[in-house]
């Protein structure tokens, strides 16, 4: 039996997005949430300011994503995060956050070895930095990890489709195209969840099967260019605000244009102490 299954939230009242109180978000909520067919969104944070933002704004959830790699770190890709990187990052986020369930990200080698390596990462990531969750990449092939976690407590978060770790195999492409990968991609999802798993992350997944997995699972979905039929959607926040420079892949939004204006406010300040009218009297102490 899943977790899910045997522990239904004591309130169906309250909405994950927009509910009152300040306790945390739990892996109950979320199951409660996927019961009422309500959608919820979940944002991507890698300080305890940012998440603070989301958090004051009703995001239930908040990913530290390996995303870190290229949004926060300057990495090319999400392949150099480090355990060390995740686990500052991830005490940072929960510091900002009252509500919201902070999920982090095991990094690319930090569990792929074996399940009793996968357990010692989550379980630091618990312990130092107080995430309520883990997040891991892969179906079939991360089973036992998966399995391992939950049975020590951890609540798993899955991650399928287009894996970002596996970039130097897979590239950066939709998956899950033509009958026999659709096929594979929806055994690993049953898989996860039958492993335990609390929610499924869906990266670049056709439209179509997304929904298709959506409804065959017990355990919400949370898509990134997968759809509409989701039980959840995820963004990486310096994409989502416009904060990203250069090209952000096609499935992003960009509700503002952070960029322009940190890089606006930048130049006023500058041309203000060049051209001496910063600090005025009211900024200096006598
Ligand atoms: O690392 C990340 O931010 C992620 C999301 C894009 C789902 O895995």
């Amino acid at each position: 039996m899943t977790l899910q299954a045997a522990h239904k939230p004591a309130d169906s009242s309250k909405t994950l997005y927009g509910g009152k109180g300040t306790r945390r978000i739990t892996v109950h909520d979320i199951a409660g949430a996927k019961d009422r067919g309500e959608k919820w969104p979940m944002l991507t944070a890698y300080d305890a300011m940012i998440a603070s933002v989301f958090d004051e704004a009703g995001i239930p959830v908040v990913l530290v994503g390996d995303s870190m790699g290229n949004a926060h770190l300057g990495y090319e890709t999400t392949v150099p995060v480090t355990m060390d990187e995740i686990a500052l990052l991830s005490a940072a986020v929960v510091r900002g956050t009252r509500r919201a369930m902070v999920v982090a990200d095991l990094p690319f080698g930090s569990y792929q070895e074996s399940p009793v390596q996968a357990l010692r990462n989550a379980t630091r990531l618990v312990k130092e930095a107080g995430v309520g969750a883990i997040k891991l990449e892969g179906g079939e092939r991360s089973l036992a990890q998966t399995e391992q976690i939950v049975q020590a407590g951890i609540p798993v978060m899955s991650h399928l489709g287009l894996t970002p770790q596996s970039v130097n195999t897979m590239g950066y492409r939709v998956q899950g195209r033509g009958d026999e990968a659709a096929h594979r991609l929806l055994h690993d999802a049953k898989a996860a969840q039958e492993a335990g798993a609390f929610a499924v992350v869906l990266e670049m997944v056709p439209a179509q099967l997304a929904a298709e997995v959506t409804r065959s699972l017990q355990i919400p979905t949370i898509g990134i260019g997968a759809g509409p039929d989701t039980d959840a959607q995820v963004l990486v926040w310096t994409d989502m605000a416009g904060l990203t420079a250069g090209k952000v892949p096609r499935f992003t939004k960009q509700y503002a244009d952070l960029r322009s204006t940190l890089g606006d406010a930048a130049k006023a300040f500058a041309d203000d102490v060049v051209g001496g009218a910063f600090p005025q009297e009211e900024h200096t102490f006598h």
